[in-house]
């Protein structure tokens, strides 16, 4: 049985539409389970939409529509997006599904009869205007911090999750598990969060109506983020599933998440898992936000970077790659046009589409397109190969660790070892001396299959690029198998390729 793998993005409220921040998280997710399915993983890989809550009904309020048809036209927007993408999801899941409900309302019933859920009063600051509560930390001079007007005491029943008696368990579980919350930064953030002592959690809402309903009691719905983080099991079928989905995925391999919603992942969802008895997942990622010619994102400066507009410009894949080679995962990062035109002209269309491009056509013009057999390899060959070998193994651990620029950067060291190797082989020269054939035939075979490697490396990043190189050099551009397809010496010797044309146009601006 293949080993599996599960991977989750965080679920995406449909009260805004999608921009390059919810594309990041979705790719980043997209790259590594194509890797482990390339390395032979059974991977399950869950997207979908967050669409319960006061927002979500303000939102649908304003526009004069129900909460529903608000859902139902932006998720389109979501999902449209990530088929321009290339994201290959394994399901989609909404938060207004019958499966999330069910699931929901049963997690609900599980933990309440474990004795961790309880009716209570939830006692704070109220802004009526807003519908909104807040602690008074949050008030500024008394008022709402929303909106500047005054705001009351109210008291609201509402159910509470016993979030306190697990404080002690999941400090100890974060120390015996340090890939638990990843990068590192972060962890240290939750620990002292914890440490500052957990409160029980209000888990329901009863002054508005747009969400699961409480079983038993229905003036109450579920607060949100019980609702939405529950997604990442009932998208597997939770409680049961004919397809055994839970038993074979759950706990998940990874959960990749933007650094505003760390807490919800590793304080309010493992201790709803541990009341619920199930296994918590192996690790949560948070990674930094992007900003946009160095300011903060926001629709009232009108600066949202809207992905398919960059994607009509300049093509998927060298957005996927931008995304990742840009910043290191788990840092912030800075999104300028300038940035994404130097990317693509250096490092994609100078350096590996000129490497493919003098490739091939050196096949053409020396051996009239007909890959030849290597002979032994000398110093020179044998340093080249061996770059690609030790390179494999590097970039599995860097993918491993979801630093995903790093990876990029080894692939990206083996498109310069091939320029190098060109400049140092100089096959020009080796052409004028017949005695030097055979030499010439192993530099371009060596070439070519460098390429091969380098293409399916860059597969999951750049799915085009990498089908369309392999299909260049008469390979299978379905098959990204890394399994077995990894070795040195996989194109067979005597197989027609022909002059590739430009893979990536320069940009010019
Ligand atoms: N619905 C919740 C998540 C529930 S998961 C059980 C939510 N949704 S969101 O649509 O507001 O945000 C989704 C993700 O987008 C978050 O991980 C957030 O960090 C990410 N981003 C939103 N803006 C971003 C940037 N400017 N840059 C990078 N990521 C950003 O939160």
């Amino acid at each position: 049985m293949k080993p599996t793998y599960y991977i989750t993005t965080p679920i995406y409220y449909v009260n805004d539409v999608p921009h390059i921040g919810h594309a990041y998280t979705t790719v980043a997710c997209d790259v590594l389970a194509r890797y482990k399915k390339a390395k032979g993983f059974d991977v399950f890989f869950l997207t979908g939409t967050d669409e319960h809550g006061q927002k979500v009904e303000k939102a649908a309020m304003a526009n004069g529509e129900s909460p529903l048809e608000l859902a139902d036209r932006v998720v389109q927007r979501f999902q449209g997006l990530w088929e321009t993408l290339n994201v290959d999801n394994t399901d989609f899941i909404r938060t207004t599904q019958e499966r999330h409900k069910q699931g929901v309302q049963e997690l609900f019933r599980l933990i309440e009869g474990k004795g961790d859920i309880y009716l209570g009063h939830y006692e704070d600051w109220y802004c009526t205007p807003c519908e909104a509560f807040w602690t008074e930390n949050q008030l500024i001079e008394g008022n709402c911090p929303d909106c500047g007007r005054p705001t009351e005491k109210l008291k609201e029943e509402s159910y509470f999750f016993a979030m306190s008696k697990y404080q002690d368990r999941l400090l100890a579980h974060i120390e015996a598990n340090p890939d638990f919350i990843q990068p590192k930064s972060r962890r240290n953030e939750v620990v002292s969060f914890i440490k500052e002592g957990l409160r029980d959690l209000s888990i329901s809402r009863t002054s508005f109506s747009w969400g699961i309903p409480i079983p038993g009691n229905e003036k109450h719905i579920t607060y949100v983020w019980f609702d939405a983080l529950s997604n990442y099991i009932t998208a597997l079928g939770y409680p049961d599933s004919e397809s055994h989905n839970l038993e074979k995925y759950w706990p998940c391999d990874v959960h990749v998440i933007g650094k505003d919603i760390l807490r919800f992942h590793t304080v309010y969802w493992p201790t709803f898992l541990m009341a619920a008895g199930l296994p918590l997942p192996q690790k949560v990622f948070a990674h930094g936000w992007w900003t946009v010619e160095g300011q903060k994102m926001s629709k009232s400066l009108r600066n949202v970077v809207e992905p398919n507009m960059l994607v009509e410009k300049y093509g998927i894949d060298p957005i996927r790659y931008f995304l990742l080679r840009e910043v290191p995962f788990g840092l912030d990062g800075d999104f300028s046009h300038a940035a994404l035109v130097q990317r693509i002209n250096s490092d994609l269309a100078n350096d590996l589409g000129n490497l493919l491009s003098r490739s091939t056509a050196m096949l053409s013009k020396y051996f009239d397109g007909t890959l030849p057999e290597p002979t032994e390899a000398d110093a020179v060959d044998a340093a080249f190969i061996e770059q690609f070998t030790s390179a494999l193994p590097v970039i599995d651990s860097h993918l491993d660790n979801l630093a995903f620029n790093k990876a990029l950067q080894v692939i990206w060291t083996l498109v310069s070892a091939g320029n190098k190797y060109i400049d140092d082989t100089a096959p020009w020269a080796l052409a004028k001396d017949e005695s030097q054939r055979d030499k010439l035939g192993s530099v371009l075979y060596n070439l070519l299959e460098g390429m091969r490697l380098v293409a399916l490396l860059t597969a999951p990043f750049m799915p085009e690029a990498g089908a369309k190189i392999l299909g260049i050099l008469g390979e299978d551009p379905d098959n990204l198998s890394l399994e077995g397809h990894d070795n040195w010496g996989g194109l067979p010797a005597g197989r027609s390729i022909e002059k590739a044309k430009p893979l990536f146009p320069r940009i010019e601006e």
